[in-house]
């Protein structure tokens, strides 16, 4: 009998991660303000917790996309990083990922927004398939019509970057 891949494919809500610190001067560039690999570098962390708390595997960072650095982060801003499942293919799954500063209000001003593309992989790091997101609300729909976007963009940067490597671009 030929089984029906998407027949057991498990189906789930989205999942969310956030963790918040204060920025150090060890964080900052020589202007005093955060510097943009180590932003990514915590984006791309609690990104991976979102990702392995919502398809339960290992999961890798295959690409990240439209990364922006919206507003600068001081030393001494407690910063908050947040991470939700947008969208879902079949091994693949993108997670927005948005930083927000706090200065010395309560008030949180978006400073940087990523989309982070990971893969599902087995402890061999063949890759799995994640289960299927579920769209509960408008705003839910409106994310996985970006996340359907990031897609079809990704895929055409990737057949650049294909014919760079094959022309030693
Ligand atoms: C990501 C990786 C596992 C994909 O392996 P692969 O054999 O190319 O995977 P497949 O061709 O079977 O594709 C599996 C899925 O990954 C997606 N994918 C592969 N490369 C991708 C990329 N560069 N960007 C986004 N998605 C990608 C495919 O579109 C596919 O998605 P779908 O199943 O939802 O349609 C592999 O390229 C890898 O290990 N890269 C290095 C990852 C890494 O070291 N990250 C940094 C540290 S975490």
């Amino acid at each position: 009998m030929i089984k029906n891949k998407n027949i057991d494919r498990l189906k789930r809500k989205s999942s969310e991660a956030r963790s918040s610190l204060m920025v150090f001067p060890n964080d900052t560039n020589d202007f005093g303000t955060m510097y943009g690999g180590r932003l990514i570098e915590l984006m791309d962390m609690v990104g991976g917790i979102c990702a392995r708390r919502y398809t339960g595997t290992k999961a890798v960072t295959a690409s990240i996309e439209d990364m922006q650095f919206y507003k600068p982060i001081n030393k001494g801003d407690i910063i908050e990083i947040t991470s939700r499942v947008i969208w879902t293919g079949t091994k693949s799954l993108i997670v927005k990922t948005k930083v927000t500063k706090e200065e010395y209000t309560e008030d949180k001003i978006v400073c940087s927004r990523a989309y982070f593309c990971f893969v599902a992989i087995d402890k061999e790091g063949i890759p799995v398939v994640v289960p299927e997101l579920i769209v509960e609300t408008i705003k839910d729909q409106k994310n996985y019509d970006i996340g359907q976007e990031i897609r079809k963009r990704q895929q055409m940067e990737e057949k650049r970057f294909q014919v760079e490597l094959k022309e030693n671009l």
